[in-house]
């Protein structure tokens, strides 16, 4: 395809706002699925992707129109995933910012659509949800200038539900997004910009060319990971799936070669000829690195070699989770496992429970933390990684401990600045600079990246009712007075609930906990101390009750039913309860007594 005729570009919105809807439409205007065929969300539906066979794990879709061909390609939204977002912004020229006609500019819209203007995009407005009674797209026009400072004037007014304004934000698409740039005689540069594997395909490869062409049959490498491979297959998604003779420049698609892992495959590599390789990769290639562990055990020790079987099956679409065994005393055998940030976890942690069906105690998340040690047998080992706090050596061998920090950038509205700058503030952050566009404050703020894996995300969204917005990036290693506080449940440490913390917020921490599993442990027939402990020293101590009388004895006057379904209850209780000594512990009360209060 002609450069000229080349547009590319992706959809910003806030959620909710309707980009799903909108890219079905613009799949469906554009032929790419029969009527029929658009029963469903199209682009994040993965029951869909599986039923067809289809592949739209890439989420970019190819769209002709009027003699262009369109790729809309879909990014996640998410700041887990923020170096994967950007290659995707990376491999476009303009983006749509699609806002809700009856909402309005929201936070998130704002952090997406800074993000996309710092990649050049021309940026074209649509408006939708017009359809609704609620909608004031005059009012949403003018936010998009104040607020955004975009102007807005020609923005297009759709319903994607309805189908309004669908051919209006094509033409636009086609008369205000850019083509691409580049040159077909130099040698091939392509930008790796996603991978998975295919069950039937292998490992697929989605890439941006960006000069020079790809084909069936060529030998070409990565420039970051130094292999070489030879391509089979090359092809576009419609969203099914079309095999092309090749790709030239600005075009987007992908490709496959016969790779079984794609943990070769990094985002962000560039892939040039192996016989005429390109002078220098493209910038910018970074590694992704976990950053947050957590071990992951199953409820019953029989599901160990499901665990392994399913971590494992994740684990070929998912190149920046890592996992390797471990052993806890009180949780049995498991898995240590790395995550790009909490959200990720999240993903991870689901995807086990609903589609592998696995009952999980996930333990308290951690950052990987650098110790210098006093001595050790040789100067190499003086310096360790720590990724679990149950490996923590002994104080007494312990020089200084390093974590890592991150740069905040917070956008919210001036309503709730107040408290949005206390929760940083508690959270050992440092302010870097307040600044305020269109009626909401910008934050900068240097946080320990400890202080944010637990809860503080979650905390900025309900604080801020949803409308702060957040995105990092990490700045290095500092040093931190940092201690390993243990949890004792009727005097027996659990090791899953031990955590690395700050010296100065280990009490409150610790008084959280005990406060919380005071809640979430059931009350047994023996009072059951709980306490947190910093080395001996115990700094915060609550107490579970004894039980008075069995629960049942609540159900006078003989109700069969109503008693049966009591034990029922209780028995499902208990099938998801561990044991420690003699007290059984809920799953739920890891997870939720990990959050801080
Ligand atoms: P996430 O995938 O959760 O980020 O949301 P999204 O931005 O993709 O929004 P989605 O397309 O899922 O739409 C959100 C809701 O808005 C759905 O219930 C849609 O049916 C509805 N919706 C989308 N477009 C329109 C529209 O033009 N008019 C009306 N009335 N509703 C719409």
């Amino acid at each position: 395809t002609p450069l000229d005729k080349i547009r590319n570009f992706s959809i910003i919105a806030h959620i909710d706002h309707g980009k799903s809807t909108l890219a079905d439409r613009l799949i469906q205007r554009t032929g790419g699925l029969s009527d029929r065929e658009m029963t469903a969300q199209v682009l994040d539906n993965m029951d869909i992707e599986k039923e067809r066979g289809i592949t739209i794990k890439a989420q970019t879709v190819r769209l002709d129109y009027k003699g262009h061909v369109l790729n809309l390609m879909d990014t996640p939204g998410h700041v887990d995933f923020a170096y994967e977002v950007s290659r995707s912004l990376a491999a476009c020229e303009g983006a749509l910012l699609v806002v809700d006609a009856a909402q309005g500019v929201e936070a998130q819209t704002l952090a997406n659509v800074y993000q996309s203007i710092e990649h050049d995009h021309e940026i074209v407005p649509v408006i939708n949800k017009i359809d609704l009674p609620a909608a004031e797209p005059e009012k949403v026009k003018k936010e998009i200038e104040d607020i955004i400072g975009l102007p807005a004037d020609d923005a297009v007014l759709a319903s994607a539900k309805s189908g309004i304004g669908i051919d209006e934000i094509l033409d636009a698409i086609v008369a205000r997004i850019p083509p691409p740039k580049g040159d077909a005689d130099a040698p091939l540069k392509a930008m790796l910009v996603d991978s998975w594997y295919d069950p039937y395909l292998g490992v697929v490869i989605l890439i941006r060319v960006i000069d020079g062409s790809i084909r069936k049959g060529q030998l070409i490498k990565f420039m970051n990971a130094g292999t070489t491979h030879l391509i089979d297959r090359v092809g576009c998604f419609r969203p099914k799936i079309e095999l092309l003779p090749d790709l030239g420049p600005g075009e987007i698609g992908f490709i496959t070669a016969q790779i079984k892992e794609i943990t070769e495959t990094r985002v962000g590599d560039t892939i040039t000829d192996a016989k005429r390789p390109a002078a220098e990769a493209l910038p910018g290639f970074k590694e992704v690195q976990p950053v947050v562990f957590c071990g992951l055990f199953p409820v019953d020790a029989n599901d160990f070699e499901k665990l392994r079987d399913s971590i494992g099956k994740l684990r070929l679409n998912d190149a920046s989770f890592s996992f390797e065994m471990e052993t806890s005393a009180a949780l049995g055998f498991g898995f240590r496992c790395g995550f790009l940030g909490l959200l990720h976890l999240e993903i991870i942690q689901e995807r086990l429970t609903r589609e592998y069906d696995l009952d999980l105690i996930t333990t308290a998340p951690s950052v990987v933390y650098t110790i210098h040690l006093t001595h050790s047998k040789t100067e190499d080992a003086r310096t360790i990684e720590l990724h679990n706090p149950a490996d923590m050596p002994d104080p007494n061998r312990i020089e200084s401990i390093e974590e890592p920090w991150i740069e905040a950038t917070i956008y919210v509205p001036d309503e709730y600045l107040g408290s949005i700058l206390k929760l940083c503030q508690d959270r050992r952050g440092i302010q870097l600079d307040l600044t305020y566009v269109g009626g909401r404050a910008q934050l900068k703020y240097e946080l320990p990246l400890n202080e944010v894996v637990f809860d503080f995300y979650d905390r900025l969204k309900s604080i801020s009712r949803g409308y702060a917005s957040f995105d990092y990036h990490q700045i290095g290693y500092r040093e931190g007075d940092l201690v390993k506080m243990g949890i004792l449940v009727n005097n027996e440490p659990v090791d899953a609930l031990s955590m690395i913390v700050h010296r100065g917020t280990a009490e409150a921490r610790g008084r959280g906990m005990c406060e919380r599993l005071k809640d979430l442990i059931p009350r047994h027939l023996f009072k059951i101390p709980i306490q947190a402990a910093i080395g001996g020293k115990v700094i915060a101590r609550e107490t579970i009750a004894a039980m008075r009388k069995d629960v049942t004895a609540k159900c006078y006057g003989g109700d069969a039913s109503r008693k049966r379904k009591l034990l029922d209850k209780q028995k499902e209780g208990k099938k998801r309860m561990r044991e420690y000594g003699s007290v059984s512990i809920p799953q739920e009360a890891f997870i939720a007594a990990l959050r801080m209060g």
